[in-house]
């Protein structure tokens, strides 16, 4: 069993490359992004909470987020890998999802991390608001708040994970192809 991590600031290409990596290797694929949008769209308590700091490019609390991961760990007992996608973000969460491998005799196999410079990542989520519906693409203000939310509390979450060797450092600028090609490459040397 595999777990990986794809990290990287928003618009890095998490989900992009998610859907490749799962249609190659079959993994289980949790985006806390998706799972909070989704609550959102089934207008639940915790979706409408969310909703109020997602629109303002600010985290959702710790507990909020671990919760859902812990339930979707519970939910696919025969799952082979888990693709974790926008999940750790802080270090509080690195170290519950550590504890919470731990109770299935797994762990983190690989952090890959997306690196893409400031100004790309700006074009690349006003060009995808202007189609995605998603409320935290339409302005460059809330993409910003986001982008300083990622280096003020998630950064630290490679340092965390740096300790332990497992971080590959993956360049996410040029063509989704090649960048997936990388990401195969580091996952190919650990299965
Ligand atoms: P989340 O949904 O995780 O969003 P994000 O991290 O801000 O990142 P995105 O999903 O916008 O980008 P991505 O890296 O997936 O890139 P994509 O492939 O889409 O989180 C949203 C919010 O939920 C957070 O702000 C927070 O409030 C909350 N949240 C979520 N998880 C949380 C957690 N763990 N703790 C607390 N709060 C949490 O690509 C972006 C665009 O670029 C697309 O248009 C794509 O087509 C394009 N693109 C992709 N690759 C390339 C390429 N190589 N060249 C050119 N364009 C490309
Ligand atoms: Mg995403």
């Amino acid at each position: 069993m595999l777990n990986v991590i794809l990290f990287g600031p928003p618009g890095s290409g998490k989900g992009t490359q998610s859907e490749k990596l799962i249609a190659k290797y079959g993994f289980k694929h949790l985006s806390t992004g998706d799972l909070l949008r989704s609550e959102i769209t089934a207008k639940t308590a915790l979706g409408l909470e969310a909703k109020g700091l997602m629109d303002k490019g600010q985290l959702v609390p710790d507990e909020v987020v671990i919760g859902m991961i812990s339930h979707a760990l519970e939910a696919n007992p025969k799952a082979t890998g888990f693709l974790f996608d926008g999940f750790p973000r802080t270090e509080a969460q690195s170290v519950a999802l550590d504890n919470l491998l731990k109770k299935y005799n797994t762990q983190i196999g690989v952090f890959l991390a997306l690196e893409v410079s400031e100004e790309e990542l700006v074009k690349r989520l006003l060009n995808r608001g202007l189609t995605s519906g998603r409320s935290d693409d339409t302005n460059e203000e809330v993409i910003r708040a986001r982008i300083i939310e990622y280096e003020r509390k998630t950064m630290v979450v490679a340092d965390y994970y740096e300790k332990f060797k497992k971080v590959a450092h993956i360049k996410g600028e040029g063509s989704v192809e090649d960048i997936f090609n990388t990401l195969c490459n580091e996952i190919n040397k650990r299965v």
